[in-house]
């Protein structure tokens, strides 16, 4: 029996498998399964009211999962999958609570990694999958990631871990909300909001829009937009690249060990045994695909503070800002008390 066919008996029998994706690797459940989602938010020490999103195989099973589905929301399904688009639709009535937090609605999208989408076809329905992190912690991108998350306190947990290589996208898939009139982006990521308007050709909302015009009746919960999230546990700094050699020194006449990630093309930085350097690329996808796994090896070197140099304030690169504030505002959990809220 080869590893796919085996994963998904697993699946079927209500144990948890995580497995690749384009984004990151998630740890996926039967997500008709109460039982095995149950056991998702155990291993991830995650809040029972954050919805999943569930994985389907091709968009013809769309119907199972939602209903009222928009003309748009098909639209971006034929235009984007498999690929790195969450879509969040109105539930159908059959999803277990656990799937979508209590809401009335779901997340569903087709991931585009060939060991995904065998697994998926296999199984031959829906699979419920998290990021396969600790909660608040940093996305895995490789399978030897996810055994550093979950391989301690998940290992009773997570029956089989397939292997499918790096990550090819890096960061988490684009969350766009279909259930308004205009489509709201909820997490930004690598299929951005104006490839989405030109696919539409319609307004979508940003995510900082999308901020602007929350209110606390309508807002879907979305635990990527909790400050404190993808955070290593060494403090982490933005920088402005101008001002990067000014903080390397003073952080190290401070006596302290600081790693950077800064582009090739920087001001010329200081050379200090007490300084660890990793080159930050200068092309958003590649930036993206390295990030997750950079922040990890970054965050293991033992520094006292990670400094980013933080990348161009523009449209192209809106996923990676998002992702490297949430990192700064909720690292350092290892001595201060963020864990709680990442
Ligand atoms: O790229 C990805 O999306 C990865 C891979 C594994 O597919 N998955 C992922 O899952 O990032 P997770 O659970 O780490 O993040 C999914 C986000 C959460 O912030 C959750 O709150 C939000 O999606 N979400 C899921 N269902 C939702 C819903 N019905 N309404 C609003 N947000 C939802
Ligand atoms: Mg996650």
């Amino acid at each position: 029996m080869n590893d796919v066919t085996r994963a998904a008996q697993l699946l079927h029998a209500g144990e948890l498998v995580a497995f690749p994706t384009e984004t990151v690797y998630g740890l996926g459940a039967d997500a008709r399964n109460p039982t095995a989602l149950a056991k998702i938010f155990a291993a991830k020490g995650r809040p029972a009211d954050h919805p999943l999103i569930v994985h389907l195989p091709d968009a013809s099973h769309l119907g199972d999962w939602a209903i009222d589905i928009p003309a748009a929301a098909h639209t971006l399904a034929a235009a984007c999958w498999p690929g790195p688009l969450t879509l969040i639709l109105k539930r159908h009535p059959s999803v277990p609570n656990l799937v979508t937090g209590g809401q009335n609605t779901i997340g569903v999208r087709v991931p585009n990694h060939p060991v995904a989408l065998a697994l998926l076809h296999e199984f031959g329905s829906g699979i419920a999958a998290p990021s396969a992190n600790k909660f608040g912690h940093i996305s895995p991108t490789t399978a030897a990631h996810v055994q550093e998350e979950l391989g301690e306190s998940g290992e009773k947990n997570v029956a089989m871990i397939l292997d499918g290589g790096p990550c090819a996208v890096g960061i988490e898939s684009t969350i766009v909300d279909m259930t308004s009139a205009t489509p709201r982006i909820l997490r930004p990521g690598a299929i951005s909001a104006d490839t989405l308007r030109q696919l539409l050709h319609a307004p979508v909302h940003d995510s900082q829009a999308a901020q602007q015009t929350d209110n606390a009746m309508h807002t879907p919960r979305v635990s990527g937009s909790l400050a404190a999230h993808y955070a290593p546990r060494t403090p982490l700094q933005l920088c402005a690249l101008e001002s990067l050699p000014a903080a390397i020194a003073a952080a190290l006449q401070e006596g302290q060990r600081v790693a950077v990630l800064a582009p090739e093309r920087s001001p010329p930085l200081p050379v200090d045994q007490h300084l660890i350097r990793r080159i930050a690329s200068a092309d958003f996808s590649q930036f993206a695909h390295d990030l997750y796994a950079t922040l990890r090896e970054l965050d293991a070197a033992g520094c006292d503070v990670i400094l980013v140099a933080a990348p161009p304030d523009n449209e192209t690169w809106r996923a990676v800002n998002d992702r490297l504030c949430r990192a700064a505002a909720g690292s350092g959990s290892g001595s201060g008390s963020s864990q709680d809220t990442a």
